[in-house]
């Protein structure tokens, strides 16, 4: 298997048939070969440096049913809220005197943030805040929609396609929703020129090492900046209730085979990698990861946006999180750092 990896690192990709035989055939040994070639790519590009993005979970509310997530719309137990426009400056103003040069504006798909509202919260944000960037996270919309929120400032833009595979994406959300059109939101994106940032569930259910194949072929062709990949964590409130979350070692992996596909990448080393194991964000950063994204939303709403059970941080002040992670980068040689930390995979 150590050729297959050499094979990755000399040509930066590989056929689905070596991807899935890469991935089933993992093994610990394998792996801290892997951590060792992504960490020396890492090294070469972004140095010890970890990049923050401030998170500011601005709306619960979203028309979307997707079965995996915990705010789904049928989900009657979520208490619902949405943050002011002065909440979400108030909280942009703590991010900066903490050293945040990205703010990342995430929510539901909430119709009460139609183009006009969010342009005016955008362009106030980047005339406050001219050295920092802004990315959004607010799901599908129409090619005009993300063309306005560029032109009134918006930077970039998360949107993970979730799994390539039309059959498995089917079975995670309802038939509304379809693989096909969110990556054209995806293309839509990059077209426009926003900084694009795609990704998956590690372990989401019915998962397989085909899909996680696919998946990655999918994203050697998009050649995004970022990539956010993160565990399934079930929640109680879903249908999804009764399914195992992704495990570590799994994600692990795969944040180590991103690095090699894509050397330049932008790589969270999430929340929910920090959820399911204590030392969880410090083990996707040595497997090659460079970003954190600490919370900036106010503690008050903080519990009410549970994508999945146990979310690590809800209770946290702004401060708290952003030296929490500084100290627990730096326990492993690595340096929270005060940019925007743009790709360098442009
Ligand atoms: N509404 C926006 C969208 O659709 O991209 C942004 C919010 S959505 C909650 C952000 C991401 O959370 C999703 O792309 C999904 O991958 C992740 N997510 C949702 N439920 C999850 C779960 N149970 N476990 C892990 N990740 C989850
Ligand atoms: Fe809309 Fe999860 S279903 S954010």
């Amino acid at each position: 298997m150590k050729e297959l990896i050499d094979k990755l690192k000399e040509n930066r990709t590989l056929s689905k048939r070596e991807w899935v035989a890469l991935i089933e055939g993992r093994s610990p040994a394998l792996a801290d070969y892997l951590y060792d070639a992504a960490r020396s790519v890492r090294h070469r590009y972004y140095g010890h440096d970890v990049y923050v993005r401030g998170l500011i979970e601005f709306t619960n509310y979203c028309r979307n049913d997707c079965l995996y997530c915990g705010i789904r719309k049928s989900n009657s137990n979520v208490s619902r809220y949405r943050l002011t426009e002065e909440q979400i400056l108030s909280c942009c103003d703590t991010g900066y005197q903490l050293g945040f040069r990205t703010f990342v504006l995430q929510g539901g798909e909430d119709g009460c943030y139609d183009d006009s509202r969010l342009g005016s919260i955008i362009s106030d944000i980047k005339t406050r805040w001219p050295d920092c960037a802004l990315t959004l996270s607010i799901g599908e919309r129409s090619y005009d929609s993300y063309q306005y929120l560029y032109d009134a400032g918006a930077d970039r833009y998360l949107l993970r396609h979730e799994t390539f595979n039309a059959g498995h994406y089917a079975r995670l959300h309802p038939p509304l929703l379809k693989a096909e059109v969110r990556q054209e939101c995806l293309w839509n994106l990059k077209k426009i020129g926003y900084q694009v940032g795609t990704g998956f569930m590690v372990g989401s259910p019915y998962q397989t090492a085909e899909h996680l194949a696919e998946d990655m072929l999918f994203i050697k062709k998009l050649d995004p900046q970022m990539i956010g990949i993160g565990p399934f964590i079930s929640h109680h409130d879903t249908p999804f209730a009764g399914h195992p979350s992704g495990t570590l070692e799994l994600t692990l992996f795969m944040l180590g085979l991103l690095r090699l596909m894509i050397p330049k990448v932008l790589l969270p080393a999430t929340t929910a990698l920090g959820t399911i194991h204590p030392k969880g964000r410090e083990l996707g950063i040595l497997a090659g990861a460079n970003v954190v994204m600490p919370n900036l939303s106010p503690t008050t709403v903080r519990k009410d946006y549970a994508l999945y059970d146990n979310k690590i941080c809800t209770g946290d002040e702004a401060a708290e999180c952003r030296n929490c992670l500084e100290r627990r980068m730096e326990s492993i040689g690595y340096h929270v750092v005060t940019a925007r930390g743009d790709s360098l995979n442009i």
